[in-house]
């Protein structure tokens, strides 16, 4: 799937997006604040979102990637994250870290078709970082799973 990728200095188009991903605008708008922001057109619609943040040196983290709702599960996420990986490249990474729930059994999926592997486990991140219990597939979001590519 050929996506047309722009980065984009304004994020307000794109909330909709950017919180499928990342439920906490504070903790977007954050993020966003050092992170670019990349927006993937197919034939002039809008359909996903991701955002690079420098960590440290060559490591860098896929903050936030999203597929507009209509579109998810056409293949658009598996061509963001190749877009993602040529941007990160492109800025000199040679690491890429991206963090999902330990409930989120399908982006755990979606990362590892992709080519990530399990890296290290932030324990009680989600617990200690959200106000509001999570649960997705019946299973309580208390952990993060961090995932890793060499670049
Ligand atoms: N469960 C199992 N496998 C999944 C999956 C799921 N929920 N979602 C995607 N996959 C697999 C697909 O089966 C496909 O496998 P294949 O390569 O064998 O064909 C591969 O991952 C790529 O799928 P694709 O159609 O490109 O995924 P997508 O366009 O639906 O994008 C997300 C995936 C996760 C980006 C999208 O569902 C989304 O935006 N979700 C909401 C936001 C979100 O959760 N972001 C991640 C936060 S950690």
């Amino acid at each position: 799937m050929e996506l047309l990728i722009n980065q984009s200095s304004d994020p307000e188009p794109y909330w909709d997006m950017l919180l499928l991903a990342d439920p906490s605008k504070a903790a977007v708008q954050q993020y966003l604040e050092d992170g670019k922001l990349y927006v993937a057109e197919w034939e002039d619609t809008v359909v996903g979102v991701f955002v690079l943040l420098q960590l440290d040196g060559p490591l860098w983290e896929l903050k936030n990637i999203a597929v507009a709702e209509e579109w998810q599960g056409k293949g658009v996420g598996k061509a963001l994250i190749a877009a993602a990986i040529s941007s990160a490249k492109e800025l000199g990474a040679e690491n890429l870290e991206v963090g999902t729930g330990n409930s989120s059994t399908g982006q755990l999926a979606f990362y590892q078709k992709a080519g990530f592997r399990m890296q290290r486990i932030a324990k009680n991140y989600f617990t200690l970082n959200y106000n509001e219990p999570i649960f997705e597939n019946g299973i309580q979001c208390r952990d993060m799973v961090i995932l890793s590519m060499a670049l």
